[in-house]
């Protein structure tokens, strides 16, 4: 408990909402929260609150609520893995997060894999994302790792599914032609677009697909 404490990470952004690392505590309200963001993924996909309670104890540094006050509001949860931007292998979100209990961190991982990022509807577009994507950043630089990388949901195909497969979906945002609203902000953000990984979650709004994304450790955000 001592060596958590001592090693928390705390940073108050201009709206007042601290970034901070998470806490058993949070466990029952990140559950929640992942319920709000997340709506439409299937249950298994869904953290729940024993699998961040074990989170916290696999792998500490690389957990963060966001807060308003007592209330989270946004989340991120990662672990260190060992990716190969030549030679991505295929996995599904599932096996990557251990079923949900992070089983699969690989602690002397050379990248951060960021499992998911999260902000309550009623708190998006004040930064919250920024803000933990920074703090990642900052982790990245800490432990010495090449960057982050991430599987972001391609959220906006369901609009334009009838007229269009996954794959020339994902040719358009990355051609930004399409604004796609996971992805594309993440690029805002400063992610590259690194590949497409089908069947990657049980998620029809997204044609279950999501896109590689990778954000080297030296560049500023
Ligand atoms: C994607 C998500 C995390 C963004 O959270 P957020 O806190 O609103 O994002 P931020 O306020 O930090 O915005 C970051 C940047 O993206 C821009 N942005 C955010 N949402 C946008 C949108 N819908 N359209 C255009 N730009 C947008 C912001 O303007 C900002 O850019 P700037 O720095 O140039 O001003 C949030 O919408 C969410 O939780 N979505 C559902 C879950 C999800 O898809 N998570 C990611 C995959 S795991």
């Amino acid at each position: 408990m001592l060596a958590q404490e001592k090693n928390e990470y705390k940073k108050t952004l201009p709206s007042g909402i601290v970034i901070t690392t998470t806490k058993s505590e949070h466990a029952e309200q990140l559950e929640a929260l992942q319920h709000l963001v997340f709506p439409h993924l299937a249950e298994e996909e869904i953290l729940h609150a024993d699998q961040y309670r074990r989170h916290i104890e696999i792998f500490p540094e690389g957990q963060f609520v966001a807060l308003d006050g007592e209330k989270v509001v946004g989340a991120t949860s990662t672990m260190r893995y060992h990716f190969d931007t030549d030679d991505q292998k295929h996995h599904t979100f599932f096996e990557i997060m251990g079923g949900g209990w992070l089983t699969t961190h690989e602690p002397h991982g050379d990248w951060l894999y960021g499992l998911d990022v999260g902000v309550n509807p009623a708190y998006r577009g004040k930064g919250i994302a920024k803000g933990l994507y920074r703090t990642r950043q900052d982790l990245c630089r800490r432990l010495g790792l090449k960057g982050q990388m991430t599987v972001g949901m391609l959220n906006g195909y369901d609009a334009v599914k009838d007229k269009m497969s996954v794959d020339e979906y994902y040719e358009k945002v990355k051609r930004k032609e399409i604004f796609d609203p996971t992805v594309s902000v993440q690029e805002k953000i400063g992610f590259e677009i690194a590949g497409l990984m089908k069947d990657y979650l049980n998620d029809p709004t997204c044609g279950n697909a999501g896109a590689v994304i990778v954000l080297y450790a030296e560049k500023a955000i």
